[in-house]
């Protein structure tokens, strides 16, 4: 008994909601296979497109399935096979897509015993050992879809948050790799009650722009006062490829995750694919190779 599962990649923080905010991206994702197998515990057997561990204990995919596991106090042996699209270190969720898929495919293989916002609490155990801390923005958005606010850590509360039918992502990556790992290390650790201010009308007004189709409230909303002044120096051409979205027509634009991914959202698919026009433009000649994804936001 198997399943085949697409596992999507996901845009966190999306600007004003450092690991709260998340968005799962319709069109761009791994592929993964999870089948029962008669010897107990969780083996990887394959990974096709990377260079990652194998060893259960060292693959995201293998200690978040462990970890659902436990909590079902299951026996029942899973084989995992891990089809990677998504670049490890892209900043679109690489290891969320592997967590997530993992629990996913075990979670429908074993009749559903969680809800898919349930199965966050185990996926982000594999975000702990990719990037240190068990952030749920990446693994919330991929497992229920759509938007998500992960509204508390303790206890885990994750906030389906409906989006707008013309809401489109598009997201340039510039190939070098960030270890969220070390981009969450340059972070200060405190900030001033005035930034926290701007901060959480600008997530407040994200959201209320979501509930209420008003793209002009999430444009206002894709500010972020906190993170990517500190980030952003480790993007190639952020600014450039920041003005170079707004002018084609951006709601706005930010760092996805932790980088070196750039986002912009759009309403429309054909702003989309302008704005990712005018940001690709902006590495020619750069020496810096891309990759463009223009994705709806899935539903
Ligand atoms: N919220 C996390 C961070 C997402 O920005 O570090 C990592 O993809």
């Amino acid at each position: 008994e198997a399943v085949k599962i697409f596992c999507p990649a996901t845009i966190a923080n999306v600007s004003c909601g450092f690991d709260v905010l998340g968005l799962c991206l319709d069109s761009v994702g791994d592929e993964m296979v999870v089948r029962k197998s008669d010897t107990p515990g969780v083996r990887i057997t394959k990974i096709d497109g990377a260079d990652l561990p194998m060893e259960t204990d060292k693959n995201v995919s293998g200690v978040a399935a462990v970890a659902m596991l436990e909590a079902l106090k299951s026996n029942q042996g899973f084989e995992i096979e891990i089809y990677k699209k998504i670049k490890a270190g892209s900043g679109i969720g690489s290891s969320a897509a592997s967590s997530a898929g993992a629990v996913f495919g075990i979670n429908e293989l074993l009749g559903k015993p969680f809800t898919p916002a349930e199965l966050v609490q185990f996926a982000m155990q594999g975000e702990a050992l990719a990037s240190g801390t068990a952030h749920a923005d990446n693994v919330a958005p991929a497992l229920v879809g759509g938007c998500t606010l992960v509204r508390s850590y303790t206890p885990l509360d994750v906030v389906g948050i409906p989006v707008p039918s013309e809401l489109y992502a598009t997201v340039v990556h510039p190939q070098i790799e960030v270890k969220t790992a070390d981009s969450r290390a340059v972070l200060k650790k405190n900030l001033t009650l005035s930034k926290a201010i701007q901060q959480w009308g600008n997530v407040g007004g994200f959201v209320s722009g979501m509930f209420l189709n008003d793209y002009e409230l999430i444009a206002r909303s894709l500010e972020d006062v906190i993170v990517e002044p500190v980030r952003s120096v480790l993007i190639p051409l952020f600014k450039d490829v920041k003005a170079a979205a707004a002018s084609a027509g951006a709601l706005g634009s930010g760092i996805s995750g932790s980088g070196p991914s750039i986002f912009a959202l759009s309403k429309g698919a054909e702003t989309a694919t302008k704005v990712a026009e005018a940001m690709t433009k902006v590495y020619h000649n750069s020496g810096i190779a891309i990759e463009v994804h223009v994705s709806k936001i899935n539903p």
